[in-house]
């Protein structure tokens, strides 16, 4: 390799680096305590919308200086994929050269899409959730419902999962994989509603709508749970959101554009951004009763946080494809 090569990273390269998820949740934190500083650059994020629905494709650029991170993720999600036995998420991540500005990697970015989007739900769930969560109630059961449950898992003392798909394999896969990996009871459930009351932290990650379809109720979620809404507001009906004492985002200029173009049409008011609760700006929970919720949207430093760390063990452990630039 000279300085003028870049790294192509595969989605089995990037998962072969072995990052961990507890290391990711650091490097995520880092990053909102970071914008809780006003410390990153990372301007809301454009989009296009190919085809019918709920399809589209996202450009998500950041620049992190303490973390000597620049790039971009172009990220897909089409919701019909599964039906031409394609995945949801699909996507590249371009790293750059803070320094040069020149790209230095290109990766699949998938798995870390998968993986820092748990993270940012146990980031704010540490600010948010009582450290003494043990019952998890997971609605969609796929690659959200599986990373969300590790990450939880990292943080918190966690013994039984409460698991709900609309589709009975997926419960059954998802089991089977939790129960393999981690020291947890899964307990299938057959109703939405079983997976949410009863529970200490709720993950909400079917797929997102731009018109909700509202299934969990007010009066569902227990006094002193924490829920993390990692397909926005689809899940939940705007009573139940009202319910929450601390509604929060990952990013409220974000969320304000998606609201523009027609999403979050009847949410709580925002209490913080998770940066603004990790560096202690906006209080996180105050008493072991309150009900919270984040409902995160995604960024692009939560991708910057992650994709350097890759590269830099990538190139240590001699993973990847070198390719001229
Ligand atoms: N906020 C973020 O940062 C972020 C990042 C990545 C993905 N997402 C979103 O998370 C969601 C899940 O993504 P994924 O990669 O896990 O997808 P996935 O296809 O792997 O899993 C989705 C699961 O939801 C199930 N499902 C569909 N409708 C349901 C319903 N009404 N109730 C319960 N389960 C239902 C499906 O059967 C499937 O098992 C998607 O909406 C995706 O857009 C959000």
């Amino acid at each position: 390799m000279d300085n003028r090569d870049l790294l192509y990273l595969s989605q089995a390269d990037v998962v072969s680096v072995g990052l961990t998820m507890a290391g990711i949740i650091e490097r995520v934190e880092t990053a909102f305590r970071e914008k809780g500083q006003g410390r990153v650059e990372m301007p809301p994020k454009p989009g296009i919308h190919p085809g019918e629905g709920d399809n589209f494709i996202h450009a998500m650029p950041a620049y992190i200086p303490a973390m000597d991170s620049a790039g971009m993720k172009w990220v897909s999600g089409f919701p019909e994929n599964h039906k031409r036995g394609l995945p949801y998420i699909t996507g590249l991540l371009i790293l750059n050269d803070p320094e040069t500005g020149l790209p230095i990697a290109v990766m699949d970015c998938v798995w870390i899409t998968a993986m820092r989007t748990a993270a940012a739900t146990a980031v704010a769930a540490r600010q948010l959730a009582r450290p003494d969560s043990a019952v998890l109630g997971i609605l969609g059961c796929g690659v959200q419902g599986q990373t969300n449950t590790e990450a939880l898992n990292v943080l918190f003392p966690l013994e039984k999962v409460m698991a709900y798909d609309v589709r009975p394999e997926a419960v059954d896969h998802f089991a089977e994989e939790i129960s393999a990996r981690f020291d947890l009871e899964v307990v299938p459930v057959e109703t939405p509603q079983e997976a949410v009351t009863g529970c200490d932290m709720v993950v909400t990650a079917g797929p997102i709508l731009k018109v909700p379809h509202a299934t969990i109720q007010a009066g569902w979620l227990d006094e002193g749970a924490f829920a993390s809404l990692v397909d926005f507001d689809s899940y939940w009906h705007p009573d139940a959101m009202k319910e929450s004492d601390k509604f929060c985002t990952d990013d409220v200029s974000q969320l304000e554009h998606y609201e523009s173009i027609g999403y979050f049409q009847d949410i709580p008011p925002i209490h913080a951004d998770v940066g603004e609760l990790v560096v202690g700006k906006k209080p996180g929970r105050e008493t072991p009763e309150e009900r919270t919720m984040t409902c995160n949207l995604g960024l692009a430093i939560d991708d910057m946080a992650v994709a350097p760390a890759v590269y830099e063990q990538a190139v240590e452990k001699d993973i990847g494809t070198w390719l001229p630039l």
